[in-house]
């Protein structure tokens, strides 16, 4: 079986934490990513690794002295990504995102997610956009991918500036955009 079955059939093994049938599209990763500075060393967290395709690409967006912190629930899916992801930036967190603060007190320079935000309670979801806000320094960006627009409104009661962009496609994937105290 090849790899991309292998993946989908594990996102359906625990469609309860993953909320999805298969991973996000290359557009996904390569637009999520956008936001991320790449003209210095800096410290990113990816809330919701899975098996690793957009922290492939936050790994090729980064200079050589950053660091990347992904969270993942699924201990077989940072098994996974520690046998597939040999990079020495790349710290794999087997933790709940709403836990950011038990493992990172530095400054944050960028956080991407692909958590399954529908899928969690009110204060669940609040707690990791808030916390995640709390560590960002200023005039940095949280990017989100879902699949609605549903979600939006709580990225904005918490961020100063939001923007969602529609990548067309099937399933319609939705990147929200949101920046920390712009200029
Ligand atoms: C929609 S999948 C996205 C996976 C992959 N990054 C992609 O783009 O296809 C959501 C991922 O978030 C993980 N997840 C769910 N709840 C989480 C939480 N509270 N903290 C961290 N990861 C979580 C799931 O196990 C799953 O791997």
């Amino acid at each position: 079986m090849n790899q991309k079955r292998k993946t989908r059939l594990q996102f359906l093994k625990n469609f309860r934490e993953t909320g999805a049938f298969k991973e996000t599209s290359r557009k996904v990763e390569m637009e999520i990513c956008q936001r991320i500075p790449t003209d210095k060393d800096i410290v990113v967290v990816e809330f919701g690794m899975g098996h690793g395709n957009i922290t492939r690409e936050i790994l090729a967006s980064i200079s050589k002295g950053s660091k990347l912190y992904a969270f993942e629930v699924v201990p077989e899916f940072c098994d996974h990504v520690n046998d597939s992801i040999k990079d020495n930036r790349l710290v794999i967190i087997n933790d709940g995102a709403e836990n950011l603060k038990n493992h990172i007190s530095e400054p944050i320079d960028s956080v991407i997610s692909s958590l399954p935000f529908s899928f969690f309670s009110e204060e669940k979801g609040s707690t990791i956009i808030q916390n995640a806000h709390d560590l960002l320094s200023d005039q940095s960006t949280y990017s989100q991918v879902l699949l609605t627009k549903f979600n939006f409104k709580k990225f904005q009661a918490v961020f100063e500036s939001c923007e969602i962009m529609n990548l067309k496609g099937f399933p319609y994937e939705y990147i929200y955009h949101c920046r920390k105290n712009p200029k």
